[in-house]
């Protein structure tokens, strides 16, 4: 059976409208799908982790104390999935090993992040790589990764093949914006080191992100990691 993570955004599991709605359609979807492929899911903080990250820095936090309350937030959106899913874990795992541990056929794992300095993308990339899984799904609240930025330009095209060399080219150049990426850059060289590919979709379209997580076509990126 095939293995796979999908990186979900806080802002597409919790972006403060018809949340539970939202949350309890996901965990439907992905507990039709989960005996045809082995699922793990890293869930982002979205709006809550920056609010607490706020809070933290104005209290005269420093860059690890706003990791650390946000790293709470994805446990916590890490939570209510699982709780759509049947399951509420006390804790949820916190690190890919334990995951990876807790995973199988049929048993959807969820958690958040791990340990300040990175994101849940290169979380999601570090469950793979202790999964051995075949590909990673960022769902996300664009649609695909564009030649430019199609809010500010109209001539941006969509790209709908492209290799991990290219995605890297790309997460690179964007490095003074680096957390706000398309891909996690650390999750991007984990991806490509050990040869997982990773499919950048539109996380509210739940059709698409099924399409994505069982290996049908997309309307997102494929990222060749081959
Ligand atoms: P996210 O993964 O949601 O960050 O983690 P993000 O990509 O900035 O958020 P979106 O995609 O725009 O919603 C939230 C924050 O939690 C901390 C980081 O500060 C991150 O910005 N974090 C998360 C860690 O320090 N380590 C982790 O393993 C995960």
């Amino acid at each position: 059976m095939e293995k796979v993570v999908v990186s979900i955004g806080g802002s597409i599991l919790v972006p403060g409208e018809n949340d539970s709605d939202f949350i309890g359609k996901l965990a439907s979807m992905l507990s039709e799908i989960k005996n045809e492929v082995q699922i793990a899911i890293v869930c982002g903080g979205g709006k809550t982790a920056r609010y607490y990250a706020n809070i933290a820095k104005e209290l005269g936090g420093d860059t690890y104390s706003q990791d650390i309350v946000g790293i709470g937030a994805t446990r916590l959106n890490a939570q209510l999935l699982s709780l759509a899913l049947g399951e509420m874990p006390d804790k949820v795992p916190e690190d890919p090993e334990e995951l990876a541990s807790n995973s199988k056929p049929g048993r959807i794992v969820v958690m958040g992040g791990t340990v300040p300095g990175h994101t849940t993308d290169a979380v999601s990339a570090m469950v793979a790589k202790a999964l051995g899984a075949d590909r990673i799904v960022n769902a996300t609240s664009v649609d695909a990764v564009y030649t430019d930025d199609p809010r500010t330009n109209p001539d941006a095209e969509k790209i709908l093949d492209m290799t991990i060399q290219d995605l890297e080219n790309i997460v690179y150049k964007e490095h003074g914006a680096s957390r706000s990426s398309v891909f996690d850059p650390l999750g991007v060289q984990i991806a490509k080191e050990n040869r997982i590919d990773i499919l950048i979709v539109e996380g509210r379209n739940l059709d698409e992100l099924r399409n994505a997580i069982v290996g049908n076509d997309i309307k997102g990126t494929f990222v060749n990691s081959h």
